[in-house]
């Protein structure tokens, strides 16, 4: 059985950026390099090479930087052109007519909200999320593996990651059924930031997800979860049962740019991976290091 393409995907990116301040007092932190892309440029390359065609971006007061991000530029463009400059490198910040929306969250209710927030864009159709300070680096990326898996389960899916047992309490994290065919485990229920002590496992959601569009409604009547917000996990886990459930285990690389020690790691490390600079960035970080 095939399942129709995913075409949609709704990042939520209304998020203050509390921990990065004060960098991020007047940028979003959706914006912050690594190296010379802004994190939210990775996502939607992410998105596009795994066949998404319209990006729906929820954001807040103060993120008009991602709308001019995505737009042309005519007077840099133009400036460029004139000089002689190769214009190849704003090609990724290109997104067509029609190819991208933004729909703001007035309030900060939680991640089930921002993504409720895009629920007449979304329509009823499956849709993909991305959350961008999850940086999920590798080749294909990691919503093409999941979008793969997709083709074979439908349903529902989410990546995810193990981490350390003492971590748990700051992911949502799944209690997993019969392992599948590998990279898929069965997912039998959910639970947002739960204690160590009770987590039903040390398999995080890592910031991905493929959801059919019931979780909209779900989302409708959702009470408020974990840390007083409401929680996507908690509206997902209503869905298990009626609905194929499954989780991918990405194979690649992740970064926690919710962090700033993570982001000054994704900095270092596709850094140390470019063609034009690696070799000189390994040497300036070895000579700090003796
Ligand atoms: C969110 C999700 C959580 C997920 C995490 C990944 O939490 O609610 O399930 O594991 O992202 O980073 P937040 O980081 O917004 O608290």
């Amino acid at each position: 059985m095939t399942f129709k393409p995913i075409r949609k995907a709704v990042f939520p990116v209304a998020g203050l950026g509390t921990r990065f301040l004060p960098a991020t007092k007047a940028i979003p932190k959706e914006m912050l390099p690594v190296v010379d892309r802004p994190l939210i440029q990775y996502a939607v390359d992410e998105a596009r090479e795994a066949g998404i065609e319209q990006m729906i971006f929820v954001t807040g007061r103060g993120k008009s930087a991602i709308e001019d991000h995505f737009d042309i530029a005519f007077e840099l463009e133009r400036t460029m052109s004139d000089r002689g400059k190769d214009l190849s490198v704003l090609e990724p910040t290109r997104l067509g007519p029609g190819q991208c929306a933004y729909v703001r969250q007035q309030e900060p209710l939680g991640l089930g909200h921002a993504i409720w927030c895009a629920r007449d864009i979304v329509g009823d159709e499956p849709f993909a999320i991305f959350l961008p300070d999850e940086f999920m680096h590798g080749s294909p990326g990691c919503m093409a593996q999941m979008a793969e898996q997709y083709q074979e389960t439908g349903g529902n899916m989410i990546s995810v990651l193990e981490i350390p047992r003492e971590q748990v309490s700051s992911y949502g994290v799944i209690k997993p059924g019969k392992r599948a065919k590998a990279p898929l485990t069965e997912v039998i229920g959910l639970v947002e930031k739960p204690a160590v002590e009770e987590a039903p496992s040390n398999l995080i959601l890592s910031g991905r997800y493929i959801l059919q569009p019931e979780v909209m409604r779900v989302l409708e009547s959702q009470e408020k979860g974990a840390g007083g917000e409401i929680q996507l996990t908690d509206a997902m886990a209503h869905m298990i049962g009626d609905q194929p459930f499954h989780a991918v285990t990405f194979s690649g690389s992740r970064y926690d740019c919710g962090s700033v020690a993570g982001y000054v790691e994704a900095n270092l490390a596709l850094g140390l991976e470019r063609a034009d600079i690696g070799a000189d960035v390994r040497e300036r970080a070895t000579a700090l290091l003796v």
